[in-house]
């Protein structure tokens, strides 16, 4: 169960939702990035899908709108990895991060980017250790055990449904898999929360990953978390490290959002039971 504590005096009424000009404030859309980029711009740094609504900026106008502007592309893969079949070079992605963790493997990141261009940075390091590429990017010894934890997680789920001679074949064929199961299952979230009285449900537009953040008229969402949690149901609830997102929407000091995700062992029950739980709490 994650959840924070719940904040802030008893006698507080929550609102459920943002205001109208905070909600507009929150909006995002990729050629309104044509508008902070110049040519003074190196680096333009994006997320593949929010954390908070899941939602999928158009990664490759962005990417597009950068290298027109001389800059690098840096792309946040963090929350949408587990979710969609990657693939970087379309992108247009300079460098694509990722968290093993969130994807069944171990807690190390990674981060993708093509030899020559890290052949262009220098990063600050000890004289001993390797001046190579990319070995001058990574620590003294790696770390042997998580690196194995890696490659397990990647022949795991290359082998839940992939087909294919490659395993990179098979990981996209299963990541193609995962995403229509997951869809499938947040179709079934989305549905039941949709019409549930006094919910609001953080925007998103377009291709989304399975994530959906709400609020309850009337309740703290760490009230709502700790509630659903008492049921055995694993939400998260405040801002996610979301800080300017949820500043934008006039939510973060009033507790966030409540935060549910899938991933591609969940079942139609479990989402169902979720949906029925938080129309009790909101009754
Ligand atoms: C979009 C996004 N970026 C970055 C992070 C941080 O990743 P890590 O936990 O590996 O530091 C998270 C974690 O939830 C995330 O969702």
């Amino acid at each position: 169960m994650c959840h924070r504590p719940a904040s802030g005096p008893a006698s507080h009424r929550f609102r459920s939702s943002p205001t109208a000009a905070s909600r507009s404030a929150s909006r995002f859309c990729a050629s309104c990035s044509a508008d902070l980029v110049n040519s003074r711009t190196r680096l333009v740094a994006v997320t593949a899908a929010s954390n908070v609504a899941g939602s999928c900026p158009d990664v490759r106008t962005i990417a597009a709108i950068a290298h027109r502007a001389g800059a690098l592309c840096y792309v946040d893969g963090v929350h949408a990895t587990p979710h969609l079949p990657i693939d970087v070079a379309r992108l247009g992605a300079d460098f694509y991060v990722t968290s093993a963790y969130k994807w069944s493997g171990p807690h190390i990141a990674a981060c993708v980017a093509a030899s020559q261009t890290w052949a262009g940075l220098r990063p600050q390091k000890l004289v001993a250790s390797s001046d190579a590429v990319p070995d001058r990017f990574e620590f003294g010894t790696p770390s042997f055990e998580l690196l194995a934890g890696v490659t397990a997680a990647v022949d795991h789920l290359a082998a839940l449904g992939g087909s294919g001679t490659s395993r990179r074949q098979q990981l996209i064929s299963s990541m193609t898999a995962i995403r229509a199961y997951e869809a499938y299952l947040f179709a079934e979230l989305l549905d039941g929360l949709a019409d549930i009285p006094g919910i609001w449900l953080c925007p998103a537009e377009g291709l989304r990953c399975p994530t959906v953040s709400f609020r309850l008229d009337g309740q703290s969402p760490a009230h709502t978390a700790e509630a659903l949690g008492r049921q055995n149901i694993c939400t998260f609830a405040g801002d996610y490290y979301a800080v300017e997102y949820f500043t934008a929407l006039g939510l973060r000091a009033d507790g966030g959002a409540v935060r549910a995700s899938i991933y591609h062992y969940n079942t139609v029950a479990e989402v169902r039971r979720l949906a029925t739980a938080v129309r009790a709490l909101a009754t």
